[in-house]
């Protein structure tokens, strides 16, 4: 070893041993006639003293050393001064008096202050991800990141789970984003999907009666990204036979807990509640609530219905809702009011009319059109008969529940509302098997392997949206942090399924054929979930992005700063791959694939 302790392992008890410690030169200060080396490594910081008085050209040399290079200080170690003693620092009693420093590796002038991380962009920062990963507050993610891989795996071993491996290079899984493709060289004209997850192969494990599985694996997903979507993600994937979703709650619960437990000794509350989807719409405006504070959403329709305000009457007429979002207690200036239209317009809603309950009156414009009787009973049922203010939204249903879902996070954060503390997480339930997509086709909630409730079976072929799904969601303090479901296991079900979809039978095969033919060979009934892993560790870690917890992560645009990727690639490599040049283009070489027709396409077994 070139050290003969951790930069954060010497204590009191070392006091008078001569010991080599190797790290980062942190800075370099001159105090008092005396010359402090702060030196790092992944365990601590630990203070070397320096006499120049005494050590003239050791301390002429150091001072020339830059921050950052890579130093080995050999020294006694010696109680500091009284006065000294940093209570703060594990190694605060102690300092080096070094007999000799030696320069392993010189840092030449740092892109991002050590210290000062503020001021530098996000870009930069990627760019240099291996100085701003050597920062202590980085370090600690990727340990916690580490504590809970390492509880994952310990405490689903201990539940009879097999950690079983799942190709990258495979068919593309439906997780309903695009799928990053990747050309086969020995069979042109063809390509593999990255996977989006293991779904099928989770599945296919079940019929290959592994009976519970589970992986830390990566998920690829070419999707707008977002602070808590990555282009590549890791989850932590399961799926078991012969269960209910009783058992799946079970094993879900029992293992978040001793996650945060192990990870970041946080204890979370068993006996997870449960939320229907329907609830969760009509109350927080979304499917992945945050429970943490209360201002939920109230329907008030039939409350103001034909009171001849203006905005409130049209969007009766036109079948919609007016929606009310409470604040007991809070008041609002006229300068905040029109800050509030500004964050209700960012949340996607036209507007919204603020009603400001003082000593129980309702003030202006409102109260016009509110009977006296109507204004208490609002003041009563929103605000439980405290002063406070409600803000009204009028319009579609679903429209102004997930506008003002969004404003009364936005609120709630502006108006810092307190919050419970800790995690709280939540089961949503009872999903839509099936939604409209923008162009108002039918597409699946979740994805389409999704089972039906057996009661609502029956309605797939008249009233497909009524359908409600046996999916669930695991929601924490606002963030969807699991997904799962119980599956379809029977072939029958799967094919109406997939018709439903807009599959033809033909298209259907082509795509999951072998999905189908493995249902043919004796299926457990089965189902599983996945948790989103970066979102569960950003949480531990009390971050907002989960590019804070990735040790490489991707920019919102999908560049990797560091190594640049994606890159262009050589010509050559390009026409191995059955790709031809055939010009230039507007953003650089234009190529073209030879796809052969796949009847006559030889492909090499
Ligand atoms: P789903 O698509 O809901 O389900 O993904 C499961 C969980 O993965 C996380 N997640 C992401 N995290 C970061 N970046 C992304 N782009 C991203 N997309 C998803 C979320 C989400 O809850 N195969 C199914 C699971 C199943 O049915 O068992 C699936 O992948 O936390």
């Amino acid at each position: 070893m070139l050290r003969s302790h951790t930069c954060g392992e010497v204590r009191r008890a070392h006091r008078g041993q001569t010991v080599r410690l190797a790290g980062w030169l942190q800075r370099t200060r001159d105090l008092g006639g005396l010359l402090f080396l702060d030196l790092r490594d992944r365990y601590g910081l630990i203070q070397v003293v320096i006499d120049p008085g005494e050590q003239v050209e050791l301390a002429a040399r150091v001072r020339r050393i830059n921050r950052e290079s890579v130093i080995t200080v050999t020294g006694v170690v010696r109680l500091r001064p009284p006065e000294m003693v940093n209570k703060e620092m594990g190694t605060g009693e102690v300092e080096i008096s070094p007999a000799e420093i030696t320069v392993l590796s010189e840092c030449r002038e740092l892109p991002i202050p050590f210290e000062e991380i503020v001021d530098a962009s996000e870009e930069l920062r990627l760019k240099y991800r291996y100085l701003e990963l050597r920062r202590p507050y980085m370090q600690k993610h990727l340990e916690i990141r580490h504590l809970a891989a390492t509880a994952v795996r310990r405490h689903l071993d201990s539940k009879g789970f097999w950690e079983v491996e799942t190709p990258f290079l495979m068919k593309s899984t439906p997780e309903g984003a695009r799928d990053f493709l990747v050309p086969s060289r020995l069979n042109r004209g063809r390509f593999y999907a990255l996977p989006q997850s293991p779904q099928t192969y989770k599945q296919i494990l079940m019929v290959a009666g592994i009976d519970r599985y589970f992986q830390i694996v990566r998920c690829f997903r070419d999707e707008d990204l977002r602070a808590d979507r990555q282009p590549e993600f890791t989850q932590i994937d399961m799926e078991l036979s012969f269960i209910t979703e009783e058992d799946i709650f079970t094993i879900v619960e029992e293992l978040v807990i001793n996650l945060f437990k192990e990870a970041i000794g946080a204890e979370i509350k068993p006996d997870f509640p449960r939320m229907d989807y329907d609830d969760a719409i009509s109350r927080y405006g979304t499917d992945k609530p945050d429970i943490r504070f209360g201002c939920e959403l109230r329907n008030v329709t039939d409350i103001v219905s034909g009171c001849g305000f203006r905005v409130f009457d049209e969007a009766e007429r036109a079948g919609g809702v007016v929606i009310a979002l409470p604040f007991a207690n809070v008041g609002l200036s006229r300068r905040q009011v029109d800050e509030v239209n500004a964050i209700a317009r960012d949340c996607g809603l036209a507007g919204v009319v603020a009603g400001k309950w003082t000593e129980g009156a309702l003030n202006a414009p409102l109260n016009k059109f509110l009977a006296e009787g109507k204004a208490a009973a609002l003041q009563k049922i929103l605000l439980g008969g405290e002063d406070g203010i409600v803000l009204f939204a009028a319009g579609d249903r679903r429209a102004v529940l997930g506008g003002m879902g969004k404003l009364r996070l936005k609120l709630g954060e502006h108006f810092g509302l307190p919050k419970a503390e800790g995690f709280l997480p939540l089961f949503v339930v009872d999903f839509p098997l099936f939604e409209l997509d923008e162009a108002g086709r039918i597409t699946s909630s979740h994805h389409p392997f999704t089972s039906p409730l057996e009661e609502d079976i029956a309605l797939l072929n008249d009233e497909p949206l009524k359908v409600r799904s046996r999916a669930y969601d695991l929601v924490i303090n606002g963030y969807e942090t699991a997904s799962g479901s119980i599956r379809i296991h029977r072939r029958e079900l799967q094919e109406r399924i997939f018709q439903k979809l807009g599959m033809g039978k033909e298209e259907a095969e082509a795509k999951f054929g072998f999905l189908l033919k493995a249902f043919e060979y004796g299926v457990p009934p089965h189902g599983g979930v996945a948790f989103g892993f970066d979102r569960l560790v950003m949480l531990m870690c009390g971050r907002d992005s989960i590019r804070e917890v990735i040790p490489f992560p991707k920019t919102t645009s999908g560049l990797s700063k560091m190594d640049g990727s994606p890159t262009t690639v050589a010509q050559d490599t390009l026409e191995e791959l059955g790709f031809k040049l055939v010009g230039r283009g507007k953003n650089g070489l234009r190529f073209e694939i030879e796809i052969p027709d796949p009847d006559k396409m030889e492909v090499k077994n």
